[in-house]
């Protein structure tokens, strides 16, 4: 893949290692970036990597990834479970989109088993914290992307 795989991380990730350790554990969101980009450099991949806290600034990001990006890597925290603007954005990709989430968002609060990004994404890994990010590069490694 020549292009980089992004990685989107939405609302309150910037706090993992603080929040709710419990439930998300204590690996930060800056060693989950220097994870993504040892095991992307192990597979000849490049990442680009972002969290925001703002809707439309991961909508906008979705739209650039639709040019710049082989694959996507999202965790959108909160609003996978209520963004119809993410869900809209990311309808229009025509890349492999991994959804991600450290929880197992089906063993939690009912709210949280609704998913806008699952009706679209190529596929779901959650549960395995941090792991899930690097599982998902391990997943998108082998495909080759025209161009
Ligand atoms: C999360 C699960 C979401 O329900 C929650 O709102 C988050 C994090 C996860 O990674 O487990 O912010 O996406």
């Amino acid at each position: 893949m020549k292009k980089p795989v992004y990685i989107l991380n939405g609302p309150n990730l910037n706090l993992l290692g603080q929040r709710e350790p419990e439930i998300y554990g204590t690996t930060t969101l800056a060693d989950i970036q220097a994870q993504c980009e040892a095991s992307a450099a192990e597979h000849g991949l490049t990442i680009t990597f972002h969290q925001s806290n703002d809707e439309g600034r991961l909508v906008t990001l979705i739209q650039e990834a639709r040019t710049k990006a082989g694959a996507l890597i999202i965790n959108a925290g909160a609003y996978t479970h209520t963004s119809v603007a993410l869900l809209d954005a990311l309808q229009v990709l025509d890349i492999p989109i991994i959804e991600v989430h450290l929880s197992n968002i089906f063993k939690r609060e009912p709210f949280r088993h609704h998913s806008y990004i699952s009706t679209v994404a190529t596929s779901l890994l959650c549960g395995f914290g941090a792991q899930g990010y690097i599982m998902a590069l391990n997943a998108l490694a082998p495909i080759r992307e025209e161009g």
